[in-house]
């Protein structure tokens, strides 16, 4: 019903327009944000706006913003300074929304340092973009932030970044309130869409083409269907999996504590999951991970991965550290290194700790000082980085089966694709191969990807 109203306010906003109108859009932050931004572009298009990749070009400038890390906060303030001298030149609407519009304090800011926005939205309002816009086209200052959670809307316009991989959002919120996280405070509490929902949009891209489909949720093992019988994320992925025309199946992020048996038989038994699995150790301290909140020891992870290396030939994994989360010791750290050396991953996403208002670790006092978090960061990068060389000499001379996404962004003569462990490879090639999957042989490793030939 809700969406239907905002369809008519879709109508409404196109029939303002005698001449095209533009919008340009910033995403931050994760994969959920991105596609919170598929949709902001889903609806803008419905309503005749046309993208541009310039901010100068736009009508409406839109911010999807993130909160997770402090620096999120000044990279908006830097862009809604650019953002303001076309507000004063010609008008240029401004909307926020996202994640950090979730915080009060930040919302606050936004209208008493930077009055020129037109529109603050947050992450439960997200649908009735076209009405909130309609508004501020009527010169209103719309403010539009709801701190309950917002229910589950099936249905709104969507334009996808990329014709063959679609990110496809299944559970929205967290219950976890790990204690370093600001995610549960802006995202709510865990709310599933239903399976029916979830296969028939995956149906649906399956027939327009689409090949590869990343399952999106702040903590996707926790899934729960919905329907007299139990179904959690080991069913759907089966589900998933009998859908023709899939061909590959990626999901982010699982939660560790909840990775239950019957989700890695759900792998084991499948052709399409992908063989690289991200799973967020945060720390390798057992101590740490108790202040985390996170629910699992140093071992109880190192045995999870044992586990599923032995039910799984051939997977490996990706994950992310959080380093000089309070209280972390030396000892800690070495904990943290020590899970490094023994997992070897693939990819570690390494992020500073960063403290965040209202959670349980920003009010700890055992802060750890700014130096010894970078000397440790830097440490930890110089052994991720001396893995991932290592790593990558397994690649040189094997076959690849690689689906070329497109051209690659650093060198426009060359295609850029992904392994099925989701590393880069950079290849040469006509167009015509885009959208394809072909065989390709590595020849060479550059650290962050890998350079093939066609086989
Ligand atoms: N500081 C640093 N990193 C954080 N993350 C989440 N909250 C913080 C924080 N306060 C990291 C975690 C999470 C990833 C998405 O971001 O590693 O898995
Ligand atoms: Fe944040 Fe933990 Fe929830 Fe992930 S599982 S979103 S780290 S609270």
């Amino acid at each position: 019903m809700k969406i239907k109203e905002q369809l008519n306010y879709i109508e409404q906003v196109k029939n303002k327009f005698t001449k095209p109108h533009y919008y340009y859009i910033l995403t931050m932050g994760c994969q959920l944000n991105e596609n919170d931004s598929e949709k902001l572009c889903g609806m803008l298009e419905k309503m005749e706006y046309q993208k541009v990749e310039n901010m100068k070009e736009a009508d409406i400038i839109v911010f999807n913003t993130c909160c997770i890390r402090e620096n999120a906060e000044e990279k908006l303030f830097g862009k809604l300074g650019e953002a303001k001298e076309f507000k004063m030149k010609k008008g240029t609407i401004i909307a926020i929304g996202g994640c950090m519009m979730q915080e009060p304090h930040m919302v606050k800011k936004i209208t008493e340092s930077y009055p020129y926005v037109d529109l603050i939205f947050g992450t439960h309002t997200l649908h009735k973009f076209p009405e909130d816009l309609e508004k501020v086209l009527e010169k209103n200052k719309i403010q539009d932030v709801l701190d309950i959670d917002g229910e589950v809307y099936e249905g709104v316009p969507i334009k996808r970044q990329d014709k063959k991989k679609a990110l496809v959002t299944i559970m929205y919120g967290c219950n976890n309130f790990c204690s370093y996280c600001i995610v549960p405070y802006v995202r709510g509490r865990e709310r599933s869409r239903k399976q029916e929902d979830i296969l028939k949009e995956i149906e649906n891209l399956a027939k327009e083409g689409y090949e590869e489909i990343t399952l999106l949720g702040q903590n996707v093992n926790s899934y729960q269907g919905s329907g007299e019988e139990k179904y959690g994320f080991s069913h759907l992925l089966r589900d998933v999996e009998k859908i023709e025309g899939i061909q590959k199946i990626n999901f982010m992020s699982p939660h560790p504590k909840d990775f239950t048996d019957d989700v890695i038989e759900a792998i084991a038994d499948s052709k399409k999951v992908t063989r690289i699995i991200h799973l967020p150790l945060q720390s390798g301290s057992t101590e740490v991970l108790k202040n985390m909140n996170r629910k699992y020891t140093k071992e109880q992870y190192l045995t999870l991965v044992e586990k599923m290396q032995k039910r799984i030939p051939g997977i490996v994994f990706s994950t992310d550290i959080i380093v000089g989360f309070p209280g972390e010791t030396e000892q800690d750290f070495e904990d943290t290194l020590d899970v490094v050396k023994k997992v070897h991953f693939e990819q570690v996403f390494m992020f500073i700790y960063s403290r965040r208002k209202g959670t349980m670790a920003d009010k700890m006092e055992n802060q750890v000082l700014e130096e010894i978090k970078h000397k440790r960061f830097e440490r930890l990068k110089q052994l991720v980085e001396s893995q991932i060389a290592e790593n990558n000499q397994k690649y040189i001379g094997t076959v690849q089966n690689i689906l070329v996404e497109g051209k690659s962004k650093n060198n426009d003569h060359m295609l850029t694709g992904r392994t099925d462990t989701n590393k880069v490879v950079i290849l040469e090639g006509e167009e015509d191969l885009i959208g394809k999957t072909i065989p390709i042989k590595i020849v060479s490793e550059h650290m962050w990807y890998l350079k093939g030939v066609k086989s």
